[in-house]
């Protein structure tokens, strides 16, 4: 079994509509367990240097914007294929090629505002719990 963590985020389109309680509810009812939580928005500074990695992409401002429009929940998840199985709730990043069922497909309304972000592999995962929470606000492996 692959216990790794992975860092998700509902994003601020999420909590404007009023949906974070119910992707809580998916998290939940999936078997994966949260390990812990913060709500806070993002300075222009934090979200570039969180999506460093798309820097230069056309949607890079625009992403930027999103993400500091508002307040952003992250979540420490564990649980068995952790990083694997948040993707297959997320769906794919664009709401419309998402499949029925998953989270971006009910409450994404487009590529940028699609409601939730996930780690893509263990060392991004590492990388990104670290830019969110320190080793005190996370239990003990
Ligand atoms: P996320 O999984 O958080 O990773 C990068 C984010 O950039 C992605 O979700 C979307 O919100 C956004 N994004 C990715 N591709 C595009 C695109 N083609 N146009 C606009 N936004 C995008």
């Amino acid at each position: 079994m692959q216990s790794i963590r992975t860092l998700a985020i509902i994003k601020p389109d999420a909590l404007r509509s009023g949906d974070a309680g119910k992707i809580l509810t998916v998290i939940e009812d999936s078997g994966l367990t949260i390990e812990a939580a913060r709500m806070f928005r993002l300075t222009r500074e934090q979200a570039g240097e969180f999506y460093g990695v798309h820097k230069g992409k056309p949607f890079y401002e625009e992403l930027l914007s999103f993400m500091t429009s508002g307040p952003c929940i992250a979540l420490v998840l564990s649980g068995e294929n952790t990083i694997a199985r948040w993707r297959e709730l997320m769906g794919a990043t664009d709401p419309e090629k998402a499949a029925e069922g998953t989270i971006r497909k009910l409450y994404g309304t487009s590529v940028r505002f699609n409601a939730c972000h996930g780690s893509d592999a263990p060392e991004t995962a590492r990388q990104e719990i670290a830019f969110f929470f320190s080793g005190s606000e996370l239990p003990e492996n």
